[in-house]
């Protein structure tokens, strides 16, 4: 409990202040001489400068690192996502429901698969490449662009190679007949060969995971085996291949049953896609569930 100190009144603490600010006695300004301030704001314009010239060297050094073409991290892709149209989702992931006699309940679904379709309209790809490239079942590689001007050529994809599931003939999709198709694609990864040498090219397999196996027992892929063909691999990047379309599957399901709720997995099998993720359920496969109701069936 010593001394207290005094209490001051507020005009001295003003006085107080003011000397701070500027003393006469010590020619202080806020605390220091004016030499001091020129010395110390001297200090801090170089520290800064020296400061932001690691920053843009830092930044400089990792720019010229990148490349253009490729990202220079991508461990974690070994193997491609894959995705599937129409893509609505339930509580539990992917999951189609519709109703054979409810044009409604399925009309979002075909269009849906119709705007995913259109950029694989012929005339839509003009800019693309057709040569014997492009028709083998072989890996078409080329040599990497030197500098990004440069472009890569890129085999077109037709929507008339999904068949019934094209949307040409019928733009329904199979909806009505409670004979739905979905499509299936890979993800791109860049510089990526599904298959290893001598090994078939990647396809679409799918199998039930909730449900009797008859329901797969009339199944149609488009193209034919559900192939994705090799020369559509591998893929250069957005920069060197901007004309690049994925590839496609459709799987047409002809025999499901109806009002049961079913759980279908549709894996694309290749020799380098592993489908095994525990961490990842969208790798390499695609997992949905699908219920086609019928009400008259239900009603009798
Ligand atoms: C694409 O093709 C489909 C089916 O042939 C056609 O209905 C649609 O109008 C076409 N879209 C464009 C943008 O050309
Ligand atoms: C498309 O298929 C549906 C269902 O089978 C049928 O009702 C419709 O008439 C077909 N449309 C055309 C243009 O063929
Ligand atoms: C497709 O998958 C099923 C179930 O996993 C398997 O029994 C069948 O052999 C596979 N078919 C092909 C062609 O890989
Ligand atoms: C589909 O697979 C079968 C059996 O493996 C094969 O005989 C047939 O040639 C394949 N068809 C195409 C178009 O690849
Ligand atoms: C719906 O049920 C009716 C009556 O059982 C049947 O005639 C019809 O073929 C069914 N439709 C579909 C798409 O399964």
């Amino acid at each position: 409990m010593a001394a207290l100190k005094e209490k001051r009144t507020c005009a001295q603490r003003c006085e107080d202040f003011g000397y701070f600010v500027w003393n006469p006695d010590t020619k202080q300004l806020l605390g220091r001489t004016l030499d001091k301030w020129v010395y110390i704001s001297l200090y801090y314009v170089a520290f800064y400068i020296v400061m932001s010239g690691l920053f843009v060297l830092a930044l400089y050094v990792l720019l010229s690192t990148l490349s253009p073409y490729t990202p220079t991290y991508r461990d974690r892709l070994q193997s491609p996502g894959v995705v599937m149209r129409p893509n609505t989702y339930g509580d539990e992931g992917l999951l189609i429901v519709y109703e054979v006699n409810k044009p409604d309940s399925y009309t979002p679904l075909i269009h849906t698969l119709q705007n995913y379709l259109t950029p694989y309209n012929r005339t839509e790809q003009h800019a693309h490449y057709e040569n014997e490239h492009c028709n083998g079942n072989k890996y078409f590689t080329q040599n990497e662009p030197k500098d990004p001007e440069q472009k890569l050529l890129s085999c077109p994809f037709y929507r008339s190679s999904l068949g019934k599931c094209s949307g040409m003939d019928n733009s329904t999709f199979g909806y009505p007949d409670g004979q739905p198709c979905i499509i299936i694609k890979m993800n791109r990864i860049i510089k990526f060969f599904p298959s290893g040498k001598g090994s078939p090219p990647p396809y679409v397999n799918c199998s039930m995971l909730k449900g009797e196996p008859k329901n797969l027992h009339n199944i149609e892929y488009f193209p034919p085996n559900g192939t994705f063909d090799l020369h559509y691999f591998p893929y250069y990047g957005k920069i060197a291949q901007p004309s690049y379309m994925n590839p496609l599957v459709a799987v047409k399901f002809n025999s499901l049953e109806k009002n049961k709720l079913l759980k279908i997995e549709c894996r694309v099998v290749a020799d380098k896609i592993s489908a095994d993720n525990i961490h990842d359920p969208y790798e390499g496969k695609v997992e949905f569930e699908i219920e086609i109701k019928n009400g008259t069936a239900v009603n009798k």
